[in-house]
């Protein structure tokens, strides 16, 4: 198992390049299996996350070749059992279950537990997948689909009490691409991941509108084909970087981002004091820390508004940012595992009813911590940035579900940072 040892004091300065994004993969990877022809995807992240999804498409029986970010599958001859022994390890791999149900008409999906970020329901995926048409059955741990005659298309609400779910409108999207008759999605999740699924299913021959909305529309077709899809960048890892660089940066510049996508993001910072610029074009920008930080608050909401993915981090900025600041998770409110490790680290912070107060102290010092989720331990990196003395990150396998060689673009920023293996 690997840990990270962080050098805390050395500034970083340079520039990198944002990987493909994550979370845009993993449903893209899942939707080849709508077809039995060849889908080339470009710019898959390296992380285990979308190593676990080429796993559960193999043992699908779909043909998966991996090489220099590019994946290639051929899904010609699937089964519709993905068992748990290949589910349990990511919960993402629930966005088998549209793409199994439309094309073989069953699937049978072990239904992955809860994680540490919350309780995670998939209540909202079976409703859609129900309003198709599908009967489901809970049996031994798995959701069984079934839609003997095919799915037929429906008005489907998707709105639960957090708003809406980001997996649950890629499940039934995908399903409704192959149901006959037109769907129509309301509180459809309008992230920019959505919208890159809804651009692969249009390439493969669906005809989606709306993406990006609260309202898409999806005309059944009979059948899709094979396409080539370059994902897009990884919002995500592009504001932990902007994080990273209003902490401990002089001059951090971010290439193949996309400017739309940061908006929450890049105003949290602003307002913090920090300066962000960014090229005409919009797809690099160059951060610098702000010579007077501010505290600043944060509320997390479904896109466009500031994301759950992104408020571990900036809690790890507010640590030694002066001042009160405050950090609200509407989205996961449980998910504050990161703060009882900043405060090993000396951070003032009191967490209460999906609420950290953060008063920020002058500078952290470092200690052996422990990653929990992939955004707590990213929070855990940036902290020890700057952190008097060497700080231990160990379960860095959180890290590496979904940071492309984290390690490798810390150093390429200057950045002290070792792997060691232990
Ligand atoms: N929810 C329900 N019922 C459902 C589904 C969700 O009540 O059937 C609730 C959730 O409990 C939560 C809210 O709805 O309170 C939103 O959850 P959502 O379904 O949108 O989350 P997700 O689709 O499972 C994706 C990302 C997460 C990200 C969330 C929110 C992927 C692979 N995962 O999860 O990413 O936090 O959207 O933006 O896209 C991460 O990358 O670290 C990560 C956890």
């Amino acid at each position: 198992m690997d840990k990270l040892i962080v050098h805390g004091g050395t500034p970083i300065h340079g520039a990198i390049t944002i990987s493909g994004s994550k979370n845009a993969s993993l449903p893209i990877l899942a939707a080849t299996l709508l077809t039995d022809e060849d889908c080339v995807i470009r710019r898959v992240p390296d992380v285990s996350d979308t190593n676990y999804m080429v796993q559960i498409l193999t043992g699908l029986g779909a043909d998966v070749e991996r090489f220099s970010g590019t994946v290639r599958v051929t899904a010609s001859d699937i089964t519709d059992t993905a068992p748990y022994d290949i589910v349990r390890r990511m919960r993402a791999s629930v966005c088998v279950m549209g793409p199994l149900l439309a094309r073989k008409r069953r699937c049978v999906v072990a239904l992955p537990g809860g994680c540490v970020i919350g309780d995670r329901p998939v209540d909202l995926h079976i409703r859609g997948l129900e309003a198709l048409g599908a009967k489901a059955e809970m049996e031994g741990g798995n959701v069984i689909l079934s839609a003997p005659d095919g799915l037929k298309g429906a008005t489907i609400d998707l709105c639960g009490t957090s708003g809406p779910t980001v997996l649950g409108t890629d499940n039934v999207m995908m399903a409704a691409t192959l149901a006959e008759g037109i769907t129509t999605i309301t509180s459809a999740a309008c992230e920019p991941e959505v919208v890159d699924l809804a651009d692969f299913l249009n390439a493969m021959g669906a005809k989606i509108t709306g993406a990006g909305t609260p309202v898409i529309t999806i005309e059944g077709v009979e059948k899709l084909k094979g396409c080539v899809h370059n994902v897009i960048p990884d919002r995500i890892e592009a504001g932990t970087f902007m994080a990273a660089a209003a902490l401990a940066g002089e001059g951090v510049t971010l290439r193949r981002i996309r400017h739309e996508h940061l908006v929450a993001i890049t105003n949290t910072l602003r307002k913090a004091g920090h300066q962000v610029h960014f090229n005409d074009v919009g797809d690099a920008c160059t951060i610098h820390r702000g010579d007077t930080p501010m505290s600043a608050e944060i509320v997390t909401e479904p896109y466009p508004g500031y994301p759950t993915d992104m408020q571990a981090q900036m809690t790890a900025l507010f640590a030694t940012t002066p001042g009160t600041s405050i950090v609200v998770d509407t989205i996961f409110p449980q998910r504050f595992m990161h703060c009882a490790e900043l405060k090993r680290m000396g951070a003032d912070i009191t967490v209460e009813n999906g609420k950290a107060m953060i008063k920020g102290v002058d500078k952290l010092s470092a200690a052996p911590v422990m990653a929990s989720d992939l955004r707590a331990s990213a929070a855990l990196v940036l902290a020890g940035l700057t952190a008097k003395g060497s700080t231990e990150i160990r379960r860095l396998y959180h890290i590496d579900r979904g940071y492309e060689h984290i390690d490798e673009k810390l150093l390429a920023l200057g950045a002290h940072v070792e792997r060691v293996r232990e």
